[in-house]
């Protein structure tokens, strides 16, 4: 069966059943299987956060960085590679283990944990933050409350990076994934965060679009 077809299948029996996450665990235990192929499973970190280290010229010197929903890690991967001291997240165990075990020797710190009741600790602990993908998998309820739970991860002096599709308001779409709206991306400024930058990254005529939001916490 197609990826994402077999994907919103299992996002739609996981939804009907009020629970609305518990589809990721199904489908990265069955490609653990080799029964399922993970959609987003590319193998390379995502163009949107590769393109925005490269143009800014980051560098992690030993910085701390947390990647929310990191699913089988090519983007904490990739921020390890960097120089971050990277912690990585998802709700799924089956994406933790598989995540550890092809990445065998990193130095990432996988942990399953979940966006909604994270560990104390984490709280404004991050220089750099990145969440790609992760709040567009989630439809709403509980989209909206996960959204400004994002943020708090990020140290003062620290960054916010969002990644995510994008749709105008007007424009419905059946997910997954729910892209977001602007409205939703300024809705990441909580707290003290501060909007840096928004990109509205388009083909001329496209429906979606891509999403880079760099936010950032003002040092206390
Ligand atoms: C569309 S995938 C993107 C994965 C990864 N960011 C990537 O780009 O490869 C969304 C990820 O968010 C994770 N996720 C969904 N809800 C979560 C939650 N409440 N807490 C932690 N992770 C969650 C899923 O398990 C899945 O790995």
């Amino acid at each position: 069966m197609d990826p994402d077809v077999y994907a919103r299948a299992l996002a739609g029996e996981a939804i009907a059943d009020g629970e609305p996450t518990a589809w990721f665990e199904r489908l990265y235990s069955a490609a653990a299987d080799g029964v399922a192929v993970v959609p987003w499973d590319k193998g390379v970190p995502h163009t949107l956060l590769a393109g925005w280290a490269q143009r800014g010229g980051v560098r992690g010197d030993g910085r701390r960085a947390l990647v929310v929903g990191a699913g089988l890690g090519r983007d904490a991967e990739f921020l390890s590679g960097l120089g971050f001291a990277v912690t990585a997240f998802d709700i799924s165990a089956s994406a933790i283990r598989s995540a550890r075990a092809r990445h065998a020797g990193t130095r990432v710190d996988y942990r399953q944990a979940d966006l909604f009741d994270p560990p104390g600790e984490w709280h404004a602990a991050f220089d750099l933050v990145v969440e790609s993908m992760t709040v567009q998998s989630l439809p709403d309820p509980p989209r909206a409350s996960a959204i400004p739970l994002v943020g708090r991860f990020v140290a003062p002096g620290g960054t916010l990076l969002v990644i995510a599709t994008g749709r105008d308001p007007e424009t419905d779409f059946a997910g997954p994934p729910w892209p977001l709206t602007r409205a939703e991306i300024d809705a990441f400024a909580v707290d003290d965060l501060v909007v840096d930058r928004v990109e509205d990254i388009r083909e001329p005529g496209a429906t979606l679009f891509g999403w880079r939001a760099e936010l950032h916490r003002p040092r206390g």
